[in-house]
């Protein structure tokens, strides 16, 4: 698959030299050229702008902050027909000081990034640190990670699906874009625990005593 990336820090680090380990072609934008280039020199990928990873890709993963994203997108245009072609992995956690959602009270971000590009958004591997996305594979004692999917369009679920499997994860398909906004919810929920010291899963019972 060709996979344009917009950005060139550490999620696209991450998600970009597993996807060029799995054989797929990688193309790297950002707003320094020559970090672009680094990271396609060291993954045997290609470098470019944003519009041309956006024409590049049949899927195109924002690996850039919230609010940049969406500018970013909105900059080649709203409902660029391009775009509108294109399978949207969103990342992005929207997620400001004292780890509060700065989406509070909006329609989210995938939804946001959807309504303003009408590209076909999938919220996907936002949850997790790019720390885990770097493992190969990231799985851990329990197995394999699971990794939840939001997302109107099958067709579109189904590529990130192939994205997820390739890193050696399980896709969790948990529902349409008025879902997003709950796991961007609970993702910074998570990050607040984690800076606090605190282990999210010490939350949790086993599955069986949740649903007996
Ligand atoms: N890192 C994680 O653990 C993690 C996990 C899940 C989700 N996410 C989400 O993934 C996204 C990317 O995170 P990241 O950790 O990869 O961030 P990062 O390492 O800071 O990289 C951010 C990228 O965005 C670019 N950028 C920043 N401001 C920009 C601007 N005004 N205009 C154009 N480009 C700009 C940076 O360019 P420069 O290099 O030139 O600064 C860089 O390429 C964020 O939305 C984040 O919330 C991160």
């Amino acid at each position: 698959m060709r996979i344009g990336i917009l950005g060139t820090g550490n999620m696209a680090d991450a998600l970009g030299t597993q996807w060029a380990g799995a054989g797929h072609q990688i193309l790297f934008a950002g707003r320094s050229p020559d970090r672009a280039r680094a990271l396609a020199r060291r993954t045997g990928g290609a470098a470019g702008t944003f519009e041309e990873a956006v024409t590049f890709g049949s899927a195109v993963l924002l690996a850039l902050p919230h609010d940049v994203a969406r500018d970013t997108l909105t900059a080649l245009g709203a409902g660029n027909a391009t775009l509108r072609e294109r399978v949207l992995i969103d990342c992005t956690n929207a997620v400001g000081p004292g780890f509060v959602l700065t989406t509070e009270g909006g329609p989210g971000a995938a939804r946001a990034l959807a309504d303003a590009t009408g590209a076909r958004v999938v919220k996907a591997f936002n949850h997790l640190p790019d720390s885990v996305w770097r493992l190969t594979p990231p799985a851990f004692a329990d197995g394999p990670l699971s990794v939840p999917l939001c997302g109107d369009d099958a067709d579109a679920l189904d590529t990130v699906a192939a994205l997820v499997r390739d890193l050696g994860c399980v896709p969790l398909t948990v529902g349409g874009l008025d879902r997003a906004a709950y796991l961007e919810a609970t993702t910074a929920f998570l990050i607040g625990l984690w800076h606090s010291g605190h282990d999210p899963r010490t939350l949790l019972p086993p599955f069986e005593a949740a649903t007996a």
